[in-house]
Protein backbone atom coordinates (compact mmCIF):
# COMPACT_ATOMS: atom_id res chain seq x y z
CA UNK A 1 0.00 0.00 0.00
CA UNK A 2 1.24 3.49 -0.44
CA UNK A 3 1.65 5.76 1.36
CA UNK A 4 -0.98 7.98 -0.09
CA UNK A 5 -2.88 5.33 0.85
CA UNK A 6 -2.32 4.93 3.95
CA UNK A 7 -3.22 8.44 4.69
CA UNK A 8 -6.69 8.17 2.97
CA UNK A 9 -7.03 5.32 5.13
CA UNK A 10 -6.61 7.18 8.48
CA UNK A 11 -9.02 10.24 7.35
CA UNK A 12 -11.54 7.58 6.15
CA UNK A 13 -11.48 5.97 9.56
CA UNK A 14 -11.60 9.60 10.61
CA UNK A 15 -14.93 9.92 8.98
CA UNK A 16 -16.37 6.85 10.19
CA UNK A 17 -16.00 4.32 6.86
CA UNK A 18 -15.56 1.37 5.83
CA UNK A 19 -18.83 1.28 3.70
CA UNK A 20 -21.86 -0.84 4.34
CA UNK A 21 -21.40 -3.79 2.01
CA UNK A 22 -24.05 -5.89 0.95
CA UNK A 23 -21.43 -8.58 0.09
CA UNK A 24 -17.97 -8.93 1.12
CA UNK A 25 -15.43 -5.98 -0.10
CA UNK A 26 -11.41 -6.13 -0.89
CA UNK A 27 -9.43 -3.76 0.49
CA UNK A 28 -7.67 -2.39 -3.16
CA UNK A 29 -3.78 -1.74 -3.06
CA UNK A 30 -1.52 0.52 -3.83
CA UNK A 31 -3.83 3.49 -4.25
CA UNK A 32 -2.64 6.96 -5.59
CA UNK A 33 -4.29 10.32 -5.21
CA UNK A 34 -5.67 12.39 -7.85
CA UNK A 35 -5.50 15.68 -8.77
CA UNK A 36 -8.79 15.79 -9.86
CA UNK A 37 -9.64 15.54 -6.48
CA UNK A 38 -12.13 17.85 -4.77
CA UNK A 39 -11.27 18.93 -1.08
CA UNK A 40 -14.97 19.18 0.08
CA UNK A 41 -16.61 16.93 2.58
CA UNK A 42 -16.77 13.16 1.48
CA UNK A 43 -20.47 11.61 2.12
CA UNK A 44 -20.35 8.95 4.91
CA UNK A 45 -19.72 5.54 3.43
CA UNK A 46 -23.15 4.49 4.95
CA UNK A 47 -25.00 7.17 3.14
CA UNK A 48 -23.41 6.49 -0.46
CA UNK A 49 -24.34 2.40 0.36
CA UNK A 50 -27.62 2.96 1.64
CA UNK A 51 -29.07 5.40 -0.85
CA UNK A 52 -29.05 4.10 -4.44
CA UNK A 53 -30.33 4.29 -7.75
CA UNK A 54 -30.35 0.94 -9.23
CA UNK A 55 -33.51 0.18 -10.77
CA UNK A 56 -32.58 -3.23 -11.60
CA UNK A 57 -32.72 -4.33 -8.06
CA UNK A 58 -35.29 -1.32 -7.00
CA UNK A 59 -36.78 1.65 -7.37
CA UNK A 60 -36.45 2.45 -4.00
CA UNK A 61 -33.62 4.43 -2.58
CA UNK A 62 -33.10 1.68 0.48
CA UNK A 63 -33.65 -1.80 -1.96
CA UNK A 64 -31.00 -2.28 -3.94
CA UNK A 65 -28.17 -2.34 -0.93
CA UNK A 66 -30.80 -5.52 0.59
CA UNK A 67 -31.60 -6.69 -2.61
CA UNK A 68 -27.73 -6.64 -4.16
CA UNK A 69 -26.67 -8.51 -1.70
CA UNK A 70 -26.00 -12.42 -3.31
CA UNK A 71 -25.20 -10.31 -6.93
CA UNK A 72 -22.82 -12.53 -8.09
CA UNK A 73 -19.86 -10.31 -9.46
CA UNK A 74 -17.17 -12.98 -10.11
CA UNK A 75 -16.86 -14.05 -12.58
CA UNK A 76 -17.32 -11.47 -14.87
CA UNK A 77 -16.68 -11.10 -18.64
CA UNK A 78 -16.57 -7.56 -20.19
CA UNK A 79 -17.47 -7.95 -23.88
CA UNK A 80 -15.04 -5.03 -26.25
CA UNK A 81 -16.59 -5.01 -30.01
CA UNK A 82 -17.75 -2.72 -32.29
CA UNK A 83 -15.74 -0.44 -34.44
CA UNK A 84 -12.43 -1.95 -32.93
CA UNK A 85 -9.42 -4.26 -34.51
CA UNK A 86 -10.77 -7.33 -32.77
CA UNK A 87 -14.04 -8.20 -30.80
CA UNK A 88 -12.03 -9.17 -27.32
CA UNK A 89 -13.97 -10.61 -23.99
CA UNK A 90 -11.99 -9.73 -20.80
CA UNK A 91 -12.27 -11.03 -17.38
CA UNK A 92 -12.95 -8.29 -15.68
CA UNK A 93 -10.38 -8.85 -13.20
CA UNK A 94 -7.63 -8.07 -16.37
CA UNK A 95 -9.39 -4.77 -17.13
CA UNK A 96 -9.10 -3.58 -13.48
CA UNK A 97 -5.09 -4.21 -13.78
CA UNK A 98 -5.09 -2.37 -16.95
CA UNK A 99 -3.74 0.80 -15.05
CA UNK A 100 -3.02 1.99 -11.65
CA UNK A 101 -5.71 2.54 -9.27
CA UNK A 102 -6.49 6.19 -8.77
CA UNK A 103 -8.41 7.52 -5.72
CA UNK A 104 -10.96 10.55 -7.48
CA UNK A 105 -12.74 12.66 -4.97
CA UNK A 106 -16.29 13.43 -6.79
CA UNK A 107 -18.95 15.47 -7.00
CA UNK A 108 -21.96 13.36 -8.03
CA UNK A 109 -25.35 14.86 -9.06
CA UNK A 110 -28.36 13.14 -9.33
CA UNK A 111 -30.96 14.19 -12.11
CA UNK A 112 -33.35 14.04 -9.52
CA UNK A 113 -31.88 17.19 -7.41
CA UNK A 114 -29.65 15.31 -4.82
CA UNK A 115 -25.99 14.95 -4.51
CA UNK A 116 -22.55 13.03 -2.87
CA UNK A 117 -19.07 13.39 -2.90
CA UNK A 118 -17.71 9.99 -3.21
CA UNK A 119 -13.44 8.74 -2.97
CA UNK A 120 -14.58 6.62 -6.11
CA UNK A 121 -11.44 4.45 -7.36
CA UNK A 122 -10.36 3.15 -10.68
CA UNK A 123 -8.71 5.44 -13.76
CA UNK A 124 -9.45 6.77 -16.74
CA UNK A 125 -11.37 5.39 -19.00
CA UNK A 126 -8.88 6.44 -21.86
CA UNK A 127 -6.56 3.76 -20.77
CA UNK A 128 -9.28 0.97 -21.73
CA UNK A 129 -9.41 2.98 -25.29
CA UNK A 130 -5.74 3.14 -25.25
CA UNK A 131 -5.35 -0.79 -25.27
CA UNK A 132 -8.47 -1.52 -27.67
CA UNK A 133 -7.28 1.08 -30.26
CA UNK A 134 -10.70 1.67 -31.71
CA UNK A 135 -10.78 2.41 -35.87
CA UNK A 136 -11.31 5.52 -37.23
CA UNK A 137 -14.97 5.34 -37.88
CA UNK A 138 -15.80 4.78 -34.18
CA UNK A 139 -17.10 8.20 -32.87
CA UNK A 140 -18.69 6.93 -29.77
CA UNK A 141 -18.99 4.43 -26.92
CA UNK A 142 -21.85 2.64 -25.81
CA UNK A 143 -21.83 0.58 -22.66
CA UNK A 144 -24.38 -1.83 -21.27
CA UNK A 145 -25.36 -3.26 -17.82
CA UNK A 146 -25.31 -7.26 -17.87
CA UNK A 147 -29.05 -8.66 -18.21
CA UNK A 148 -29.49 -11.55 -15.64
CA UNK A 149 -33.42 -11.15 -14.43
CA UNK A 150 -32.76 -14.22 -12.78
CA UNK A 151 -30.88 -12.07 -10.42
CA UNK A 152 -32.04 -8.46 -10.78
CA UNK A 153 -35.55 -8.98 -10.13
CA UNK A 154 -36.18 -5.24 -11.46
CA UNK A 155 -35.41 -6.55 -15.17
CA UNK A 156 -38.83 -8.89 -14.84
CA UNK A 157 -40.81 -5.68 -14.92
CA UNK A 158 -40.94 -3.21 -17.66
CA UNK A 159 -40.29 -0.10 -15.58
CA UNK A 160 -37.30 0.47 -17.66
CA UNK A 161 -36.42 -1.32 -21.20
CA UNK A 162 -33.36 -3.55 -20.22
CA UNK A 163 -30.51 -4.35 -20.14
CA UNK A 164 -29.61 -0.18 -19.38
CA UNK A 165 -27.54 1.43 -21.78
CA UNK A 166 -25.54 4.65 -21.86
CA UNK A 167 -23.05 6.06 -23.98
CA UNK A 168 -20.41 8.90 -25.09
CA UNK A 169 -18.85 10.16 -27.58
CA UNK A 170 -15.47 9.46 -27.99
CA UNK A 171 -13.94 12.10 -27.20
CA UNK A 172 -16.08 12.60 -23.94
CA UNK A 173 -14.70 8.88 -23.28
CA UNK A 174 -11.44 10.00 -23.96
CA UNK A 175 -11.94 12.51 -21.30
CA UNK A 176 -9.26 12.10 -18.19
CA UNK A 177 -12.62 13.05 -16.12
CA UNK A 178 -14.35 9.66 -17.65
CA UNK A 179 -13.84 7.36 -14.73
CA UNK A 180 -13.65 3.29 -15.49
CA UNK A 181 -14.78 2.68 -11.59
CA UNK A 182 -14.16 -0.49 -9.55
CA UNK A 183 -14.28 0.50 -5.93
CA UNK A 184 -15.30 3.34 -3.57
CA UNK A 185 -14.02 4.39 0.48
CA UNK A 186 -10.54 2.64 -0.51
CA UNK A 187 -12.65 -1.09 -1.43
CA UNK A 188 -13.51 -2.95 -3.99
CA UNK A 189 -17.67 -1.73 -5.22
CA UNK A 190 -20.28 -2.72 -3.22
CA UNK A 191 -23.22 -4.42 -5.26
CA UNK A 192 -25.43 -1.78 -5.07
CA UNK A 193 -22.88 0.86 -6.21
CA UNK A 194 -22.39 -0.89 -9.52
CA UNK A 195 -19.97 -3.69 -8.68
CA UNK A 196 -17.97 -5.17 -10.47
CA UNK A 197 -17.70 -2.22 -13.56
CA UNK A 198 -19.44 1.35 -13.57
CA UNK A 199 -18.48 4.57 -15.25
CA UNK A 200 -18.11 7.93 -13.27
CA UNK A 201 -19.03 10.79 -15.23
CA UNK A 202 -18.92 13.70 -12.25
CA UNK A 203 -20.02 16.26 -15.18
CA UNK A 204 -22.94 14.65 -16.25
CA UNK A 205 -25.99 13.89 -14.07
CA UNK A 206 -25.56 10.53 -12.19
CA UNK A 207 -27.50 8.27 -14.46
CA UNK A 208 -25.05 8.21 -17.08
CA UNK A 209 -22.73 6.76 -14.69
CA UNK A 210 -23.94 3.19 -15.81
CA UNK A 211 -23.48 0.24 -13.06
CA UNK A 212 -22.36 -3.64 -13.73
CA UNK A 213 -21.14 -3.37 -17.10
CA UNK A 214 -20.34 -6.23 -19.14
CA UNK A 215 -20.19 -4.57 -23.45
CA UNK A 216 -18.70 -1.86 -24.40
CA UNK A 217 -19.18 -1.22 -27.86
CA UNK A 218 -17.44 1.46 -30.12
CA UNK A 219 -19.65 2.88 -32.86
CA UNK A 220 -20.22 4.96 -35.75
CA UNK A 221 -24.07 5.91 -34.10
CA UNK A 222 -24.94 7.90 -31.46
CA UNK A 223 -26.33 5.21 -28.82
CA UNK A 224 -29.88 5.28 -27.86
CA UNK A 225 -29.57 5.15 -23.92
CA UNK A 226 -32.27 4.16 -21.70
CA UNK A 227 -33.25 6.96 -19.91
CA UNK A 228 -33.95 9.03 -23.21
CA UNK A 229 -35.46 6.27 -24.83
CA UNK A 230 -37.90 6.07 -21.40
CA UNK A 231 -38.61 10.03 -21.42
CA UNK A 232 -37.02 11.74 -24.50
CA UNK A 233 -38.40 15.12 -23.56
CA UNK A 234 -36.57 14.62 -20.38
CA UNK A 235 -33.29 13.09 -20.57
CA UNK A 236 -31.26 13.21 -23.09
CA UNK A 237 -27.68 11.94 -24.47
CA UNK A 238 -25.98 14.90 -23.19
CA UNK A 239 -27.28 15.31 -19.87
CA UNK A 240 -24.31 17.28 -18.59
CA UNK A 241 -25.10 18.86 -15.08
CA UNK A 242 -26.71 22.61 -16.42
CA UNK A 243 -28.43 25.00 -13.63
CA UNK A 244 -29.82 27.67 -16.45
CA UNK A 245 -31.69 23.89 -18.12
CA UNK A 246 -34.73 22.71 -15.91
CA UNK A 247 -36.06 19.40 -16.02
CA UNK A 248 -39.49 19.91 -17.67
CA UNK A 249 -41.22 18.98 -14.27
CA UNK A 250 -38.68 20.56 -12.00
CA UNK A 251 -35.72 23.27 -11.49
CA UNK A 252 -31.96 21.83 -11.65
CA UNK A 253 -30.88 25.37 -9.99
CA UNK A 254 -29.99 24.01 -6.69
CA UNK A 255 -29.16 20.79 -5.15
CA UNK A 256 -29.43 18.84 -1.82
CA UNK A 257 -26.34 17.45 -0.64
CA UNK A 258 -27.08 14.20 1.40
CA UNK A 259 -26.71 14.98 4.91
CA UNK A 260 -27.48 18.65 4.46
CA UNK A 261 -30.39 20.70 5.45
CA UNK A 262 -30.32 23.71 3.04
CA UNK A 263 -30.11 23.78 -0.43
CA UNK A 264 -26.91 25.15 -2.10
CA UNK A 265 -27.05 26.30 -5.88
CA UNK A 266 -25.80 23.45 -8.82
CA UNK A 267 -22.65 24.51 -10.90
CA UNK A 268 -22.35 24.20 -14.35
CA UNK A 269 -21.03 21.00 -15.57
CA UNK A 270 -21.16 19.96 -11.44
CA UNK A 271 -18.31 22.49 -11.19
CA UNK A 272 -15.95 20.48 -13.78
CA UNK A 273 -15.54 23.54 -16.38
CA UNK A 274 -12.52 21.50 -17.86
CA UNK A 275 -14.94 19.86 -19.93
CA UNK A 276 -16.55 22.93 -21.42
CA UNK A 277 -14.28 22.91 -24.64
CA UNK A 278 -15.96 19.68 -25.70
CA UNK A 279 -19.41 21.26 -25.99
CA UNK A 280 -18.23 24.56 -27.79
CA UNK A 281 -20.76 26.35 -30.27
CA UNK A 282 -23.33 23.85 -29.07
CA UNK A 283 -26.64 25.06 -28.18
CA UNK A 284 -26.73 23.39 -24.55
CA UNK A 285 -30.56 23.59 -24.38
CA UNK A 286 -30.95 21.54 -27.28
CA UNK A 287 -28.50 19.75 -26.63
CA UNK A 288 -29.44 18.61 -23.13
N1 LIG B 1 -26.94 1.98 -13.76
C1 LIG B 1 -27.83 0.98 -13.92
N2 LIG B 1 -27.46 -0.12 -14.58
N3 LIG B 1 -29.10 1.05 -13.42
C2 LIG B 1 -29.54 2.18 -12.77
O1 LIG B 1 -30.72 2.20 -12.34
N4 LIG B 1 -29.00 4.42 -11.95
C3 LIG B 1 -28.22 5.61 -12.29
C4 LIG B 1 -26.72 5.34 -12.25
N5 LIG B 1 -26.39 4.09 -12.90
C5 LIG B 1 -28.64 3.26 -12.59
C6 LIG B 1 -27.31 3.10 -13.09
C7 LIG B 1 -28.54 6.77 -11.45
S1 LIG B 1 -30.03 7.52 -11.73
C8 LIG B 1 -27.66 7.28 -10.54
S2 LIG B 1 -27.96 8.73 -9.73
C9 LIG B 1 -26.44 6.56 -10.19
O2 LIG B 1 -26.31 5.31 -10.89
C10 LIG B 1 -26.43 6.27 -8.71
O3 LIG B 1 -25.23 5.68 -8.32
P1 LIG B 1 -25.05 5.27 -6.77
O4 LIG B 1 -26.25 4.46 -6.37
O5 LIG B 1 -23.78 4.51 -6.68
O6 LIG B 1 -24.99 6.59 -6.01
Amino acid sequence: MTSAAAVAGLVFRELGYPAQHASASTKIDGIKPSPFSTTETVTPAKDVTTYNNYYEFSTDKGGPSVAAKDFKTRPWKVTVEGQVPKKQVFEVDDIIKMASPEERIYRHRCVEGWSIVVPWVGFSFSELIKRVQPLGKAKFVEFTTIYSPGQMPGQRSSVLEWPYVEGLRLDEAMHPLALLCFGMYGESLPNQDGAPLRLVLPWKYGFKSIKAIDHIKFTDKQPYNTWQRSAPSEYGFYSNVNPQVDHPRWSQASERRLGEFRKRPTLMFNGYEQVASLYSGMDLKKNF
